[in-house]
């Protein structure tokens, strides 16, 4: 298995490209699944994520053609043309959702589309017990009949219908699996309590070329007028808050000074804040973002919470900036359960962290020393990373395929910044 070596000790310098969003990809490769006419997607990142998606939309009788900028078949391209003409097998089996909780976006377009879906109960990060069951409640709102049988939830319903939506919590992959299925359903629904995520935005846009009638997407109430069919479109995913958000905390703790291209701050406001707030310089453009680290950082408090407010996908790396910080910075996760697992392995790296609850306590430490640590979930991984470009000597991280998920050309990308990272098989 692969690993991650990293000298820590180099402030970065230079300037990078951001890929497009994992998150925005992932439920608009299950768009293809609404129409019988092709879907491209272009700025389509190169991430395992997204093969597994591709393979298991392949497994349902999806052609999955991947193309160069000129339309011609590439297998390096970072566009993909989906054709669903031929969909015959509306199942998503175990051993492809395991690895990957995006998978259960393939619910609510395979019944809207075949009327019929049989989906494995999802695994992914192990960052808490992540149900399905407003997934499940929408669907059934929409008169979908569910059977949960042997891991796998078996839906059916010859055609959706509209429907009143409410779902329990703000959550990003029920929103869009219910406004998925609500375009191809017989009358008007209303989504309320809806994630107002960048992505969804994203997604909606690109249902909206499809020829989908989709009003509110981005604010809490996303009304949605069922049409008998959608049709193909072109579409560019949108950049990586993300990984754009992970790269400013390597060079926020790293030192130095980078610009970030194929981005945009708006995304971001929340997490820039912060940044700035603990002393970081930030210059934003149409089109790219520069930071500039202090000497020495100071300790941000952050709380997560749903769109706008401060992305959960960026605690772990805030955690690793607040490692080397100057004071004291409270932490509270209010996402996910279960999701500090990256402060055992910071600790190890000579953090001081106390956990309580749903809640860290980090105080900052002028160094930390490199060790081996291990990789747990995808934005662990990515906090080990900040974290390894920080300290003394070598940090090794092991099981780096959960990085391989969701940030493409890590090593090449950091190396262009000037960080001493190498794979090592
Ligand atoms: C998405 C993102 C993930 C991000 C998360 C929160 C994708 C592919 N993944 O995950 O990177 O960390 O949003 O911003 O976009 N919940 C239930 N029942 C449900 C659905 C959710 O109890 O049916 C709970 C979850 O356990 C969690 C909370 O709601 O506590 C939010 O989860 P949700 O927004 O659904 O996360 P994902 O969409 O899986």
């Amino acid at each position: 298995m692969d690993k991650l070596l990293i000298e820590g000790g180099t402030p970065l310098a230079g300037e990078v490209a951001i890929s497009g969003a994992k998150n925005a990809a992932l439920p608009l490769l299950c768009a293809a699944l609404l129409t019988r006419e092709p879907l491209t997607l272009t700025n389509l990142p190169a991430l395992n994520d997204i093969d597994t998606m591709l393979k298991l939309l392949a497994q349902m009788g999806v052609k999955v053609e991947k193309v160069g900028a000129g339309g011609t078949a590439s297998a390096t391209a970072n566009a993909v043309t989906l054709d669903a003409s031929g969909l015959d097998n509306p199942v998503a089996p175990y051993e492809m959702v395991k690895t990957m909780r995006a998978a259960v976006l393939v619910l609510g377009p395979l019944v809207a589309r075949c009327g019929e879906a049989r989906v494995s109960l999802p695994g992914g990060c192990a960052i808490g017990a992540r149900p399905v069951d407003q997934h499940i409640k929408g669907l059934t709102a929409m008169g979908a009949e569910i059977a949960v049988e042997q891991g796998y939830v078996h839906a059916t319903s010859p055609r959706l219908k509209g429907a009143r939506l409410f779902t329990d919590m703000v959550t990003v992959t029920g929103t869009e699996n219910l406004m998925m299925a609500a375009c191809l359903a017989d009358g008007d629904s209303v989504i309320e309590n809806a994630a107002r995520e960048p992505e969804v935005v994203d997604l909606a846009n690109c249902l909206i070329a499809m020829g989908a009638r989709i009003s509110g997407a981005g604010t809490d109430v996303i009304r949605i007028q069922g049409v008998a069919r959608l049709h193909g479109a072109t579409h560019r995913i949108m950049p990586d808050r993300i990984e754009t958000g992970t790269y400013l905390c390597a060079a926020a703790a790293a030192g130095g000074q980078i610009r970030l291209t194929h981005t945009s701050a708006s995304y971001l406001d929340a997490v820039i804040d912060k940044l700035m707030d603990a002393g970081c310089a930030i210059a934003i453009e149409h089109n790219a973002l520069t930071l500039k680290a202090p000497p020495r950082l100071k300790a941000v408090g952050i709380r997560t919470a749903p769109y706008p407010a401060f992305p959960t996908d960026m605690q772990a790396q805030f955690m690793a900036i607040n490692a080397v910080a100057d004071g004291t910075a409270v932490i509270r996760e209010t996402i996910f359960e279960n999701r500090f697992m990256h402060a055992v392995e910071l600790i190890r790296l000579g953090a001081d962290i106390r956990i309580d609850g749903n809640t860290a306590f980090v105080t900052g430490v002028p160094k930390l020393d490199g060790a081996t640590v291990m990789a747990t979930d995808l934005r662990a991984s990515a906090s080990l990373v900040i974290a390894g470009l920080v300290a003394r000597g070598e940090t090794l991280i092991e099981r780096i395929y959960h990085l391989d998920r969701g940030y493409e050309n890590l090593e090449q990308k950091l190396a262009a910044l000037g960080a001493r990272v190498k794979r090592v098989k």
